[in-house]
């Protein structure tokens, strides 16, 4: 069977990584497009008898899931997870990303360094050579947006690095805010050839919460590709 529409594609990713979930599993469930394909999923087995617990990602992911039946619970009240599902932005051959796109970044990667094990889905049109051609998010503290945004140019200029920061903003205009109470500066780099270096500069940057890079944390990668899904691994 040959797939044709990017949709399908993460729908199948989807479908593979949900195989590895079994009864019992505490689960991380991301957020965005693909992630909701899993949740969706998810929540077929639920009804079918699939005993998990999960932590959202989002209201967004918590929403879908409540309406699901998925049992779902915080970090607070369990504190650390087995797996957690979840898209994203851009990948390379080494298991990095750039997640954000949707918005939940600083959620997503702290509940992905909760669990043991991070599945990524996607569709193959997101893997590319050196991250940065989809523009990093970073969410940063609304107090002193500026200063902040300043600092990060100057830093990320030192690196070699260069291209226009934007402050995310609504449909209607108004600036984008995370669940987290925080703005997304959306960063067109281009290229990122260390994103390791890039990665420490941000944080040490007074008002940054965080950033899209996530490294060290996928273990596997479920590709939804026209022939079906490939699997890249974390090396052993
Ligand atoms: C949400 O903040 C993001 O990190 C998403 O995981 C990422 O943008 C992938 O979204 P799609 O599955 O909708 O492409």
């Amino acid at each position: 069977m040959t797939i044709t529409s990017a949709d399908a594609m993460k729908r199948e990713a989807a479908g593979r990584a949900l195989a590895h979930v079994t009864s019992g599993m505490r689960l991380g469930l991301g957020t965005g497009s693909t992630a909701a394909h899993f949740v969706d999923l998810l929540g077929v087995r639920v009804r079918e008898g699939l005993d998990v617990l999960c932590v959202p990602t989002s209201q967004r992911t918590r929403a879908q899931a409540q309406a699901l039946g998925i049992p779902l619970t915080t970090l607070d009240e369990m504190p650390e997870l087995d797996l957690t599902i979840d898209g994203a932005d851009e990948f390379d051959a080494r298991l990095r990303l750039i997640k954000g796109g949707g918005g939940a970044l600083l959620r997503e990667k702290i509940v992905a360094a909760a669990s043991k094990r991070m599945f990524v889905i996607a569709d193959a049109t997101k893997q590319i050579e050196t991250l940065g051609a989809f523009p990093l998010p970073v969410e940063i503290d609304c107090f002193g947006a500026r200063a902040t945004q300043l600092h990060i140019e100057r830093m990320a200029h030192g690196l070699g690095l260069s291209g226009p920061i934007t402050r995310r903003a609504t449909a209607s205009g108004a600036p984008y805010i995370t669940d987290g109470g925080h703005y997304i500066l959306d960063c067109a780099f281009g290229a990122i050839p260390a994103p390791e270096l890039l990665a420490a500069n941000l944080v040490a940057i007074p008002g940054v919460v965080d950033h899209g890079l996530f490294i060290g944390l996928a273990s596997a990668i479920f590709i939804g590709g026209a022939d079906g899904v490939r699997v890249i691994c974390e090396a052993a």
